[in-house]
């Protein structure tokens, strides 16, 4: 099959378009014949060798882990999936035309969009799935400030913490303010203009997807009892108590039953994927230098049919 492999860490240009052998499936696992892969900043990092100490490469190694396509083998104990059903998925390659994947992580594809921006959903609305529902106490939110409105997780968080029932305010930067009101910001601050300080003391939980500086401005941002969850770094834990704010990391929990709830709100017409560009997998290296600019607007796809 074609895929897209690294030898080794380093630039885009470590990116091999090349023949890789097809998977082999264990019984608990089912074989996608890949659509599309959504791309992950996680990507890059991990191409970078910037996630190492946690998830080490195994060279050759496939990237990307966002999968749409179609289950082409079941595993001798799968009963849930038969040859043919669309899926959504998270799995360990999907710059590839086939992946094999443990069945808790695939669920059936929402049917009203594109197979292929159904790629997009599985990291990024997962992730968001998991800081809104999972871990956030949003017994006494009323009001959350997204960092990062406008990029993979924040599209889809915007668009999650308003099912919640919950005000949101939103930071981008200027070209993208009207897409993060489109999808239902009641607040947006062009972080390019405005000061996201006037808001200090005013939230009760913010969502940073940004990290760096913006993390650290985040915290003044949190009322007294309130929450700073963070995707990208540990937030300062002892400067967040001292404030009397929860701080914390969190990590996605991806799995396909949830996938299928997300499809399920997709195809309900609740939430939306935002896709920005789509590139033949063939060029994955112009998909990775755009992603690693940090200003995507929604998904980048990598279309393998
Ligand atoms: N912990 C986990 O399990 C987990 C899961 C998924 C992702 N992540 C991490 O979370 C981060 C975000 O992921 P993603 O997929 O959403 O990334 P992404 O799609 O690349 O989005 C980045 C977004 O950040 C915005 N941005 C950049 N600088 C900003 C600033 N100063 N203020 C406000 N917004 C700013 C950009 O919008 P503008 O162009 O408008 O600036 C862009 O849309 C990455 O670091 C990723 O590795 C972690």
């Amino acid at each position: 099959m074609k895929a897209i492999r690294v030898h080794d860490y380093g630039n885009a240009d470590q990116l091999r378009y090349e023949d890789a052998p097809v998977p082999e499936i264990a019984p608990d696992e089912v074989l996608i014949r890949i659509h599309a892969a959504g791309v992950n900043p996680a990507d890059w990092k991990s191409r970078q060798g910037l996630m190492r100490q946690v998830r080490p490469l195994n060279f050759p190694a496939i990237l990307g882990g966002d999968a749409a396509g179609a289950v082409e083998r079941v595993g001798a104990a799968v009963s849930r999936f038969k040859p043919g059903t669309p899926v959504i998925a998270r799995v360990n390659g999907s710059y590839a035309e086939f992946a094999a994947v443990k069945t808790d992580a695939v669920g059936r594809a929402p049917a009203s969009i594109p197979l292929a921006h159904a790629a997009g959903i599985p990291i990024a609305a997962g992730t968001a799935w998991t800081v809104l529902f999972e871990v956030a106490d949003l017994r006494n939110v009323k009001t959350i400030l997204i960092q990062g409105g406008a990029g993979g997780v924040g599209t889809f968080a915007i668009q999650l913490a308003k099912l919640a029932g919950l005000e949101v305010i939103a930071t981008t930067s200027t070209g993208n303010r009207d897409l993060v009101q489109s999808l239902g910001a009641d607040r947006v601050i062009d972080y390019t203009r405005e000061d996201v300080a006037r808001h200090r003391d005013g939230v009760d939980l913010v969502l940073d997807t940004v990290g760096g500086d913006v993390l650290k401005q985040s915290l003044p941002l949190v009322r007294r009892g309130g929450q700073l969850l963070s995707i990208v770094v540990p937030p300062d834990e002892a400067a967040a108590k001292e404030r009397g704010v929860d701080a914390r990391f969190v990590r996605s929990n991806l799995t396909g039953i949830k996938l299928e709830e997300i499809g399920g709100l997709v195809d309900a017409g609740k939430i939306r994927v935002i896709v920005a560009q789509e590139f033949p997998l063939a060029e994955a290296k112009a998909a990775h230098r755009l992603i690693e600019t940090g200003h995507v607007r929604g998904k980048i796809i990598l279309r393998v049919v």
